[in-house]
């Protein structure tokens, strides 16, 4: 599939600190307010799938509302690897029923007039 660039909110409609969960070309994305800039990244946790858009978000950082994973918008880094992950599973049985940790999938974000577009 060829990436295009999609409109997908007014800049104005999202506040400093804010973030929402778009559907965009029928994929779920976070779109971050941070500071003066705006993020698009793969809304739902690598980990388990938590809604990043529920979690918490500091400076660049967004916080997982269910384990605590913390991802860093700027480029999706680990931050830190789900810290509240149930201990009834060993390490080694839970990388197998989820994998490794990994980072966040980012999308390219335009800004143009008032309008928030990504390339997807
Ligand atoms: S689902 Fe996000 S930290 Fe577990």
């Amino acid at each position: 599939m060829i990436a295009q660039m999609i409109k997908v909110m007014k800049s104005s409609d999202l506040g400093d600190g804010e973030m929402k969960e778009e559907i965009v070309n029928g994929v779920k994305i976070l779109i971050a307010h941070a500071g003066n800039k705006f993020y698009a990244v793969e809304s739902r946790c690598p980990h388990m799938g938590g809604q990043l858009a529920k979690g918490k978000l500091e400076g660049t950082i967004v916080t997982c509302p269910l384990h605590g994973g913390k991802f860093d918008l700027e480029d999706g880094h680990v931050v830190q690897w789900a810290p509240r992950t149930p201990r009834l599973l060993s390490a080694t049985k839970i990388d197998k029923l989820i994998g490794h940790n990994r980072p966040l999938k980012i999308y390219p974000v335009k800004i143009e007039g008032d309008d928030i577009w990504v390339e997807i």
